[in-house]
């Protein structure tokens, strides 16, 4: 018999918030500054109960949520003096069934509590057999993090354990790309304005490129990097959501299911990446950082090629590359649309593109070729710039994924198949054992190694480096080479 709790009337807002993994890395660089923003906010005033096997007290949690405050966006009195007031703590190990004895205890009068797993994936299962057996699953909302499965066995595995306690739509699987603005917003603008159908296809686009590149190195996580690399990282999760987003049909309604069905829609129509549609490069120093073995072949860069099967977009190829230690930090989109037919008046005939860059700040821009002040000078190529902000007022990735869980709202967070989907499309190359090339940190990754695979991943055209935006609302585009 199924031993899975009902589901969570999607109206009903969670009564108290458990995290497990109080005491870790996640807690303290995101769920803390999270719960103290949703605080500002007025969104959270339920008991925040956090879990961790540390020997500490509640006095100690306290202390390491202060600190965490002030290392990562700063510390309000107020809002801290309510988190304090709000939060408890139970130590214990997740395999001893006291742990949950407490915890339950701790809920108090609670009936739709959110549980939050922020710890690895192993433990998953010892907690969801735990939160069954102590009456805390019933009602209740499950949040689970990043990485979701290693491979697509491990992904079903994991989504038996959930869905044998949980059903699908009170278990949030965070991907915190989703919750960010500038990700969700390629969906509203592209289907707001109707300039941009038309020509959101393979009949005008040749090709479409998404860079998320990082200028720093794997920041102490060498032990967590080494068991995941690149494509697993991001490319799989945050990577694939931004190509969903921008491939996706419109859905027929604007609820949780039909933008989730479009979505999963999209990965249905990718065949799996072929091994010589891909590259993976490491940095040099890579294998010195802790952690990591000292034979790794682990990637931090990838760039591959794939296509999606489908009357939209068959025969226009997405470009993915990722990594760390590459020249800058920034997540952008080009989809350069097919180059106009020469004639005298335009020879020689410069393409346009449609950027959407991601972060660090957003920007959404239409790249056109236009005639210089001087018409006896050549053509210019320029940029509209359709919009560019960080909006301060924004809720942070985390805040937005930890409150819409809470209020039971699933839109922003993978739904099972898409997940399954997803590691569907990388799962063969994960195992095909590719070489890894070394890149020297602080460039676009391996270079002048296997030359037919370095053209599979390389766009049409080349690569366009992402550029510092400038203050101007005509800004001039650099041309590949
Ligand atoms: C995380 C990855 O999921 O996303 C990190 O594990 C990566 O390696 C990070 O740096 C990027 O997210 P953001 O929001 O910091 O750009």
């Amino acid at each position: 018999m199924s031993t899975q709790a009902p589901a969570v009337e999607h109206a009903i807002p969670s009564d108290a918030l458990v995290f497990f993994g109080a005491t870790g890395d996640l807690a303290y660089k995101k769920i803390f500054p999270s719960l103290q923003a949703m605080i500002k906010r007025g969104h959270l005033n339920v008991p925040v109960i956090g879990v961790a096997k540390a020997g500490w007290n509640l006095d100690q949690l306290k202390a390491r949520a202060k600190d965490s405050l002030e290392q990562h966006g700063g510390l309000d009195a107020d809002a801290f003096q309510k988190l304090c007031s709000l939060l408890r703590y139970v130590d214990g190990d997740y395999s001893d069934a006291a742990t949950f004895t407490e915890v339950r205890k701790q809920l108090g009068d609670a009936k739709h509590p959110a549980h939050y797993l922020a710890i690895p994936p192993s433990l998953f299962e010892t907690v969801v057999e735990q939160l069954v057996k102590s009456g805390s699953a019933q009602g209740a909302r499950m949040i689970v993090e990043k990485p979701f499965g290693h491979d697509l066995a491990s992904a079903q595995e994991l989504n038996r354990v959930l869905l044998s306690a949980f059903p699908e739509s009170s278990i949030f699987r965070i991907d915190h790309y989703l919750a960010k603005g500038p990700v969700h917003n390629i969906v509203s603008f592209r289907f707001s304005n109707s300039f941009l159908e038309p020509l959101w296809n393979r009949d005008y686009i040749e090709s479409i490129q998404i860079t998320m590149a990082e200028d720093f190195g794997v920041q102490g996580r060498g032990s967590f990097y080494d068991q995941t690399g690149a494509i697993r990282d991001v490319i799989q999760n945050h990577i694939f959501q931004v190509m969903s987003n921008l491939a996706m049909e419109c859905p027929a309604r604007r609820d949780t299911e039909s933008i989730r069905d479009e979505k999963a829609k999209v990965l249905k129509a990718i065949p799996p990446i072929e091994p010589s549609n891909l590259l993976r490069g490491q940095f040099v120093g890579y294998k010195d950082e802790k952690g990591v073995a000292p034979n790794s072949t682990v990637e931090t860069f990838a760039a591959l090629q794939l296509e999606i099967k489908n009357w939209r977009w068959d025969g226009v190829p997405f470009y993915i590359r990722a990594g760390k230690n590459l020249p800058t930090t920034c997540t952008e989109v080009i989809a350069r649309l097919r180059r106009p037919p020469a004639t005298n008046m335009t020879d020689p005939a410069p393409q346009n593109h449609m950027r959407f860059r991601i972060s660090p700040e957003m920007t959404i821009a239409l790249c056109v070729s236009v005639s210089a002040v001087d018409e006896s000078a050549p053509r210019q190529v320029v940029e509209l710039e359709a919009c560019r902000y960080p909006r301060p007022e924004e809720m942070e990735a985390y805040e937005r994924v930890i409150t819409d869980a809470m209020a039971g709202d699933a839109t922003l967070f993978a739904r099972q198949d898409y997940v399954e989907e997803a590691w569907r499309i990388v799962d063969p190359v994960l195992k095909a054992g590719t070489p890894v090339y070394p890149y020297e940190p602080h460039t676009w990754g391996p270079t002048g190694e296997p030359e037919q695979i370095l053209n599979n991943v390389t766009p049409p055209g080349g690569w366009q480096a992402p550029v510092n935006d400038t203050a101007d609302d005509l800004h001039l585009v650099p041309q590949p080479a």
